[in-house]
């Protein structure tokens, strides 16, 4: 179309002030813009950005001192914002008040859902669903940035064997492979597929590196992880994400054989930066810098930050030594001036790259994102394929309102909203959060009816006087739905257990129950494996409901009632008793393994063949799990047959196949995984590694055929000098429906 030519001028003016305005959108324009930015800058303008500060009305910053310190470039960005309001008054302050008016970005702990609660991430994990836990990073992320928000601190990445440990609620399950693809998973799905877009939110892969490995399961403890460990087990899920397009990392608390992973140039110098050649930033935890003081690495502030910038921690986290000692460091020449340059760099590179100098501000007029009918809809389908079907003894389940007209829900957990939204619930409320008696008159039909009892006070409660009334409601019911685990405070950071048992006074009132002779149907929720052995053998059935957010209870009925066909699998080792940990599936021969015997394990302790001879095992308790890694049922069954494996082709790929029947009468979704072992190898190698899955939909009566191919490189391993190992020899390949079932068959590597 041709412009009038009296309006030529105003349309060129209007390009031009665009065109200076204009985010620079390619790779190359952001360096030239990064670099030309960084070239004005102050070291007291540098160092504002490399400082983070939390946002707090009422505690640690009061809004005129932030108001000030960013109007003179001291802080470049805030975590924990109360509003879009807050944000958008600050970052006013930034980009008009400002000498450079360099936008702020703020942060807040998006682990699983913003106001919409999705099920913790180790619930998340045993759906075994990518597309689904993207799926959820994309709501989490339009509803996060609606308050203002362009940063989450997540996807936590870490690896644990360790139920005690408190955050391993907040991971994706214990093996590397699996928390690889989730994780990269949720980057894409916070991240979106354009950075700039105002909806889309950087993701930050922590806490790096090594922190679930924390001695005796407790918080912030020492790690020592050997490099080959480091490298086969804690580090590829950091570098999935870094694959994935993660654009921050944050560094963790925890000391690393010896040294901060905070103050680690090894780990993110030497691996972050120079191997994998990540270019974005990284941000300490939580005062993680000024804590390598108490470790006993640095001996003050001073310090602390020489030992931060070194390594390459690029942003403190809330406490301020970067910001009052760097300058005396780079006199002393124990820092210097390229690495505070290389530091701002990098974080005025995801600035640009979030598009924050083009569009710095929240625009609060448009609808709310909240709560939305299709956020909530992720969230039901997301909890409902978490959750775990660990027992359905004589298929009590699905109920039927025929067969099951008055329903006793009894427990603790079966109406406390607050528990259904587990550790790190962000903006999530309480009230919003729908839990399995509030919805459960849904489901029990015209002619049903719902009796409820807590039973105790509390999840934790001792006292035992409501147990009485809970008997009388279950006696008047055909089946009792038993509501119990762990309450939301007993899980997530630095709240560590050294015993895994059910709280407070459950154990008795699941007896109380069980002596009713009423069928039980036990939900068990929770942030980590727990230790219910006895309530497992009162109950008929069993879901594993870990903490599922706000759409828990039409989660849990659409189960209960067979609406949806469970096909959650565990994505980490549950233990019989704590004393088993370190417990987990791709775990190391030993010269002396327990005898894969069924007799074995079923040897009476205490009696003449005690003790049961010279292998790696406990005296007093059979070696296996309560259930295994992979473990989870349905209402219909599958069976595996035909495996079979194709030697490597040229390019040694190998192809695996195998046959897969729903030989129930109802359709369902199985989750089938490739294993393999390499027999023998340089350093030895773990009995079983997941190499591969597959959720597959099987109609009733259905059989297909699973195809896997493996590229040989997913057969190496690094050793402990960082080489990395592909060894020709003898391996066992499984399609299986979880780590202890199946036959495995044996191919060879041959290059
Ligand atoms: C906490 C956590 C970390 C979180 C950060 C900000 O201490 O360790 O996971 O992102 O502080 O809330």
């Amino acid at each position: 179309m041709r412009l009038p030519c009296l309006l030529l001028p105003c349309a060129a003016f209007l390009l031009a002030v665009t065109a200076l305005r204009a985010q620079p959108t390619s790779e190359a324009e952001i360096e030239i813009a990064v670099e030309k930015l960084l070239s004005q800058m102050t070291l007291a303008e540098k160092l504002g950005q490399m400082s983070q500060r939390h946002y707090n009305t009422k505690s640690l910053t009061n809004p005129a001192d932030s108001a000030s310190a960013v109007r003179n470039g001291q802080v470049g960005s805030f975590l924990n914002p109360d509003s879009a309001e807050t944000v958008n008054q600050l970052q006013k302050i930034a980009v008009e008040e400002s000498r450079l008016k360099i936008p702020l970005i703020f942060g807040i702990d998006v682990i699983h859902g913003y106001r919409t609660l999705f099920p913790i991430p180790l619930g998340q994990s045993c759906s075994w669903n990518p597309e689904l836990i993207e799926a959820a990073g994309r709501v989490a992320a339009i509803e996060a940035s609606s308050a203002g928000i362009r940063w989450t601190f997540a996807p936590m990445l870490d690896i644990t064997r360790d139920a005690r440990w408190g955050r391993i609620a907040e991971t994706l399950g214990e093996d590397p492979v699996l928390t690889s693809r989730l994780g990269a998973a949720m980057v894409r799905g916070f991240q979106g597929k354009n950075l700039t877009a105002p909806d889309s939110i950087a993701a930050c892969a922590k806490h790096y590196v090594g922190y679930g490995a924390a001695e005796g399961g407790r918080d912030y403890n020492t790690t020592l992880i050997p490099e080959a460990e480091l490298r086969n087990i804690y580090l590829p899920s950091f570098h999935a994400a870094k694959e994935a397009g993660v654009q921050t990392y944050m560094s963790a608390f925890n000391d690393l054989n010896g040294v901060p992973a905070s103050g680690n140039v090894f780990t993110l110098r030497q691996v972050l930066q120079k191997e994998w050649g990540f270019d974005g930033f990284v941000v300490s935890d939580w005062e993680s810098v000024k804590e390598m003081i108490v470790h006993g690495a640095a001996a003050d502030l001073h310090d602390a930050a020489r030992l931060g910038i070194n390594a390459g921690v690029d942003m403190e986290m809330v406490s301020t030594s970067y910001r009052d000692h760097s300058e005396a460091l780079l006199r002393e020449g124990a820092i210097s001036p390229a690495m505070i340059d290389d530091s701002v760099r990098r974080i005025l590179r995801v600035k640009f790259r979030l598009g924050l100098f083009d569009n710095p501000y929240t625009d609060t007029t448009r609808p709310s994102p909240l709560l939305t009918e299709e956020s909530l809809r992720v969230a039901r389908e997301l909890a409902t394929q978490s959750i775990v079907l660990l027992k359905n003894e004589k298929f009590l389940l699905p109920l039927s309102p025929d067969s099951t007209k008055t329903v006793a829900v009894i427990g603790p957990l079966a109406d406390s909203a607050t528990d259904m939204r587990g550790c790190w619930s962000c903006r999530g409320e309480a009230n919003e959060c729908r839990t399995v008696y509030s919805v459960f008159k849904d489901y029990v039909g015209p002619k049903g009816k719902v009796l409820y009892s807590p039973g105790l006070k509390h999840g934790s409660s001792t006292d035992t006087a409501e147990i009485a009334a809970a008997v009388k409601t279950a006696r008047k019911a055909d089946v009792v739905i038993l509501c119990v685990g762990e309450p939301h405070e007993l899980s997530g950071e630095a709240r560590c257990r050294a015993f895994l048992d059910l709280p407070g006074a459950q154990d008795p009132l699941i007896s109380a129950i069980a002596a009713t002779g009423k069928p039980i149907v036990l939900v068990v929720f929770g942030g980590r494996p727990l230790t219910f052995a006895k309530a497992a053998a009162l109950s008929q059935a069993i879901l594993y409901a870990w903490h599922p957010g706000t759409m828990a209870g039409p989660a849990i009925c659409d189960l209960l009632y067979g609406r949806a066909n469970p096909s959650g699998k565990l994505t980490v080792t549950f233990p019989r008793t704590v004393g088993q940990i370190p417990l987990y599936y791709n775990h190391k021969n030993t010269g002396r393994p327990v005898p894969i015997d069924p007799k074995a394990a079923q040897t009476p302790l205490g009696t003449a063949e005690d003790p049961k001879g010279y292998y790696s095992q406990y005296l007093d308790l059979p070696q296996a799990p309560a259930y295994p890694f992979g473990y989870g049922l349905s209402y219909t069954t599958f069976t595996y047959s035909d495996l079979k494996i194709e030697t490597p082709d040229a390019n040694g790929v190998i192809a695996a196949t195998a046959s897969i029947a729903n030989t129930g009468a109802r359709d369902g979704v199985e989750i089938v995984q490739l294993y393999t072992r390499q027999l023998v190898g340089t350093l030895t190698r773990p009995v079983k590694e997941l190499k591969d899955f597959q959720r597959i939909a099987l109609k009733a009566g259905e059989k297909r055929t699973v195809h896997f191919t493996l590229p040989k490189q997913s057969l190496g391993y690094y050793d402990n000098t960082g080489r990395f190992l592909l060894e020709p020899g003898k391996f066992h390949l499984w399609i299986a429906p979880n780590s202890a079932e199946g036959e495995p068959l044996e191919f060879m590597l041959t290059q």
